[in-house]
């Protein structure tokens, strides 16, 4: 599919002379609630705007989704599933997430108002840096940790957990966005899943993340459970201490085999506890995924030594460590 291009900013309508009837909820917000700055982030089917509150001069991020082109690409159902998880979220007060404000639409288009993440996205400062400290690594590996918990304590699975998806807000703590792959799980189908799995039929043509960080069981049975986030978080790991992801190739087809034969490797000079920690998530087999196997937070992942001396009961309180 070619990029397409951003749609144009939402048109900044003249006030009408007479105040309209109210229709439908009351408060609903419009494009007039809002000043549309700059984009700050454009997928495949929505652009994200940095707005400001008329009112409170609050910043958001308002992401912006042009009906047409959804119905088009036969995405209706994955913009339904991305505001039923993040309203999800943002009543459970989740911390770790983008929170979803607010909802709203015109003909043309539909708006999510989003929490701000100041300081966008986690991959460029992997990149900057090169590879994160033990501290840094430490710190992002556990609130990224802390927010899955959070998150598959919901019953919902990411599916497209990465560096690009791991916002940072003002303070430098994580803010997890983009959950247009995200899957709400069954609690009857959990039960089902003895190996963890969430009991559904493998599907053709089911979503497939990215590919540095699908994991295999998306590969083979088409079908994710929630140790498809931890792969996901192996490889994460993976990324902040050396830099690059574990399964790297120049075609998607041959990343996909080299993570179906566990081909990757540890450069010299990888820190020993995130190299046993990332050997402990990156197995095939989901159900063998230190995790998978606890039943109320990932008490065996929090305990592993890679995440000494991290309070990770004040986390959101703690400083963050400077990247470096
Ligand atoms: N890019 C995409 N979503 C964003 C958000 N909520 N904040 C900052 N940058 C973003």
């Amino acid at each position: 599919v070619p990029p397409q291009p951003p749609p144009p900013p939402p048109p900044q309508q003249a006030k009408p002379q007479q105040q309209p009837q109210q229709q439908g909820p009351p408060n609903k917000r419009t494009t007039e609630d809002f000043i549309f700055g700059k984009i700050i982030g454009e997928g495949s089917f929505s652009t994200v705007y940095l707005t400001k509150d008329i009112h409170s001069s609050r910043e958001y991020a308002i992401k912006v989704c042009e009906k047409r082109h959804i119905i088009r690409e036969k995405k209706t159902e994955y913009v339904k599933r991305e505001r039923d998880v993040l309203n999800a979220l943002s009543s459970a007060g989740a911390p770790f997430f983008v929170k979803l404000y607010c909802t709203f639409q015109d003909t043309d288009r539909l708006y999510f108002v989003l929490s701000y993440a100041k300081n966008g996205e986690l991959l460029p400062y992997i990149n900057k840096v090169g590879a994160f400290d033990k501290d840094c690594t430490r710190f992002y590996a556990g609130e990224i940790l802390l927010a899955l918990e959070y998150l598959h304590g919901l019953n919902i699975i990411h599916r497209d957990l990465k560096p690009e998806n791991i916002l940072l807000d003002d303070q430098m703590h994580i803010l997890i966005t983009d959950f247009g792959s995200a899957k709400i799980v069954n609690q009857v189908e959990t039960l089902n899943g003895a190996d963890g799995s969430n009991g559904a039929r493998p599907r053709r043509n089911s979503f497939v993340g990215t590919a540095q960080y699908v994991s295999p069981e998306l590969l083979t049975d088409k079908t994710a459970n929630f140790g498809s986030d931890l792969w996901a978080l192996g490889c994460i790991i993976y990324q902040m201490v050396s830099g690059l992801p574990p399964f790297r190739a120049r075609s998607e087809y041959k990343i996909f085999q080299k993570i179906l034969a566990l081909e990757y490797e540890f450069p010299d000079g990888f820190d020993a506890d995130a190299q046993d920690l990332v050997q402990k998530l990156l197995v095939l087999d989901a159900s063998e995924r230190l995790g998978a196997k606890d039943t109320n937070g990932y008490l065996s992942i929090r305990s592993h030594k890679l995440f000494e001396g991290l309070d990770f009961e004040n986390i959101l309180t703690t400083k963050p460590p400077t990247i470096s």
